[in-house]
């Protein structure tokens, strides 16, 4: 374990705002917990990161900061259809997802590119272009700070929902994750139907993608729509996409036909917050240096000289518009700090 003081956490959130952190540990091995606790760091309020790419740094951090950097993939149990996996939370997400593609295991490559690392993948049940991180994770291993020992999670007590887990609601800051684990396919067809992807496919000439071929085609897609945070900081959807009743929806659509919704169930739809924000006009739009993205609505960015408060300020005005609006409330899918 490092232990490091007044440092910088710029190059630590994907915003790349520069923000000091009075005290870092930086967790190596998932032991180090135990060490945290006979120090009695957890005795109070702390910070965790992992790797900082849903996190808007608002001021300086002067509760302690634990760094999760604890790696691994393991191979758990195989059989001829499945691989099972126990991954730590510090690994790099893509770089697990490509260690998977590379094998040819299925499952997450329709989540390629997402930032961030494997720790943070089950707080707010990551997903993409069809495909949620839950139908993968088979637990989820915890270390609870109350009681210094190690728990595991089945996928069903993780209660995950579009964005959501127990992590991130009922529990939120009980436990520290710090492994995950993964049941992935050995003999499995790609899902190619949403969104772009087999226009993407189609493009080149791919009628019968590998899983491979699909990771590409998802890492074009992601590369040509959102921003690449090492160039410009963002924290990819600013926004989650409301989820609204299909009263509400009906009498929105009989005023705004081109309204863009995702259905749930009887009751409920989803609405794509990008929509109710571009149509608001604030694509491409900019202040104090941050602004919004000029082919993504629910991307907030960083400039270069804006602040974590700039974009908070940028997010609320948002919010207000599209309430005033459509009547609709967004959340935020960034934890704001
Ligand atoms: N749209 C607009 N204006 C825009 C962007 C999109 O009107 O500026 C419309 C599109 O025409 C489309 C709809 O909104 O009909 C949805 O757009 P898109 O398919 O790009 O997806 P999204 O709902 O905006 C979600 C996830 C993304 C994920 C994509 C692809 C959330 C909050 N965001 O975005 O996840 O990559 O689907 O599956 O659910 C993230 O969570 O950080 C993230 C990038």
């Amino acid at each position: 374990m490092n232990k490091l003081e007044n440092q910088s956490l710029k190059s630590l959130n994907t915003f790349g705002f520069d923000v000091n952190a009075a005290q870092i540990f930086e967790v190596q091995e998932v032991s180090d917990m135990h060490k945290l606790y006979s120090m009695g760091l957890f005795n109070n309020p702390i910070r965790v990161i992992s790797g900082g790419s849903n996190l808007l740094l608002t001021q300086d951090i002067e509760i302690p900061v634990i760094l999760i950097r604890n790696k691994g993939i393991i191979i758990t149990q195989e059989t001829n259809d499945h691989v099972f996996l126990k991954v730590g939370a510090g690994e790099n997400w893509h770089d697990f997802v490509i260690h998977c593609v590379e094998r040819n295991w299925g499952g997450i490559e329709n989540l390629s590119l997402i930032p961030g690392c494997v720790g943070a993948c089950p707080i707010q049940n990551i997903g993409a272009y069809g495909t949620e991180v839950k139908d993968t994770i088979t637990s989820v291993e915890v270390f609870n700070r109350a009681t210094n020992e190690f728990e595991t999670f089945q996928n069903h007590e993780c209660k995950f929902e579009y964005r959501d887990s127990i992590f991130k609601s009922q529990r939120k800051d009980e436990y520290i994750i710090t492994d995950v684990e993964f049941k992935l396919h050995k003999n499995w067809t790609p899902k190619t139907s949403y969104g772009d992807i087999n226009q993407q496919l189609a493009k080149q000439g791919i009628s019968s993608p590998t899983i491979k071929d699909v990771s590409d085609a998802v890492t074009e897609i992601r590369k040509s729509k959102l921003p690449d945070p090492v160039e410009i900081g963002n924290s990819g959807s600013f926004f989650k996409n409301p989820i609204i009743s299909k009263t509400l929806a009906d009498k929105l659509l009989q005023e705004y036909p081109a309204l863009k919704l995702f259905p749930i169930n009887e009751q409920e739809v989803k609405v794509a917050a990008a929509w109710l924000i571009d149509s608001l006009g604030w694509k491409g739009h900019t202040e104090n240096d941050v602004g919004v993205h000029e082919k993504q609505a629910l991307v907030l960015i960083n400039k270069g000289n804006g602040s974590g408060k700039d974009i908070l300020h940028l997010a609320r005005k948002i919010q207000d518009s599209v309430n005033v609006k459509f009547g609709i409330k967004l959340d935020f899918e960034v934890n704001i700090w």
